[in-house]
């Protein structure tokens, strides 16, 4: 039976956890959880925000399911969730945008897949600040290898699953040493995989693009900061962050959870979507080869998303966070 590290997170992250791992056990998924504490949750029980005992678990397991984590604001926090993707060197995020079955968004044919470079870009953390004269310095880390081997797992990903394009979103025209090279390195990695469709995007004209023709695209490609607000914009393009799933992976580990956040808002409440965390877990099952009840699982939970009322509050429907949950066991096969 596969170990999971299983992070609960902060705020709605408890709630739909509980949720996920309900379902999963009622479909036979034949998982073991290891549950670890991170982010505000262990600072405030065990002082640290990542305790020597989740990376010690993660490196066991080497598959996460996380819930989100929240940093917080001011100096001195690194982003936890920026940490364990750098610590465990995950370079692929990689997040399917999809229209769900009975979903009403703007679109109903919305099925592309997102590779966000993971590991460098705006992330690095190089900031400086210069206070007599009050300006702050953000640099971008770019290296040859990261957008090789991005844009690699992004045509890999494609040729596995007979997708038929891939689009690089990258800035070259202004930022031309750092932007260009992911360009560069893109055009050249493409010329391996004389099968599929390339081009480029700058990543204005993109967010345009997938606004106004998100059925045209197919595997976009591109560096950190602009796949994080990419997976955004097209999380509303399919029904919003409730329903958007992701993985963080590695040659070696695979860390999956939502696109969306803690959720602070409605945090507590018992009202959270659980679909995004579930959709990951189904990545997540898929990753460590267990098909069938991946296949089932998601087969119940596009059954409750597309009934009148089954769905959480979000996508206009009425159940709670634990109604849903108990829905999508109740439409298991
Ligand atoms: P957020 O994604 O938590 O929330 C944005 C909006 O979407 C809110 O109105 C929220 O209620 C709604 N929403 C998000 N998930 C939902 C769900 N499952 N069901 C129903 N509604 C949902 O983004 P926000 O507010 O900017 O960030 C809150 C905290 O989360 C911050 O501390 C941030 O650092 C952290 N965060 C963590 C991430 C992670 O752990 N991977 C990713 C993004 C943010
Ligand atoms: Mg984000």
């Amino acid at each position: 039976m596969p170990t999971i590290t299983l992070i609960p997170g902060d705020g709605i992250g408890p709630e739909i956890t509980d949720a996920v791992v309900e379902i999963l056990d009622a479909a036979d998924a034949g998982l073991q959880y290891d549950e670890q504490i991170a982010g505000l949750n262990a600072f405030r029980q065990a002082g640290e925000l990542i305790p020597p005992e989740l990376l010690e678990s993660i490196k066991t397991h080497k598959v996460g399911l996380k819930g989100p984590l929240t940093t917080p604001v001011g100096q001195g926090f690194k982003s936890i969730n920026v940490q364990l993707r750098q610590i465990f060197d995950l370079y692929q995020n990689v997040r399917p945008l999809r229209s769900v079955p009975g979903i009403k968004s703007r679109f109903e044919e919305v099925d592309l897949v997102l590779f966000r470079e993971n590991t460098e870009g705006m992330y690095v953390g190089f900031e400086i600040y210069d206070a007599r004269n009050e300006i702050a310095d953000a640099i971008a880390r770019i290296s040859k290898k990261g957008s090789e081997r991005i844009i690699r797992s992004a045509f890999e990903y494609a040729k596995a699953n007979n997708r038929k394009k891939v689009t690089i979103a990258h800035k070259a025209n202004i930022l031309k040493q750092s932007s260009g090279m992911f360009l560069r390195v893109g055009l050249e990695v493409a010329k391996n995989y004389p099968e599929i469709q390339v081009e480029d995007r700058i990543i204005d004209n993109m967010c345009m693009q997938m606004v106004m023709y998100p059925e045209r695209y197919d595997i976009v490609v591109t560096t950190n900061l602009f796949g994080d607000i990419l997976s955004d914009l097209g999380a509303g393009l399919v029904g919003g962050l409730g329903l958007v799933p992701g993985g963080n992976i590695g040659d070696d580990i695979a860390i999956f959870e939502a696109v969306h956040g803690s959720a602070p808002d409605i945090a507590g409440q018992g009202i959270a979507n659980p679909s995004a965390l579930l959709q990951s877990a189904i990545m997540m099952l898929r990753h460590l080869s267990i098909t069938e009840p991946a296949n089932r699982i998601e087969k119940a939970l596009f059954k409750t998303l597309s009934h009148p009322s089954e769905p959480t509050k979000d996508l206009g429907g009425t159940s709670t966070t634990e109604q849903f949950a108990e829905f999508v066991v109740k439409n298991l096969e």
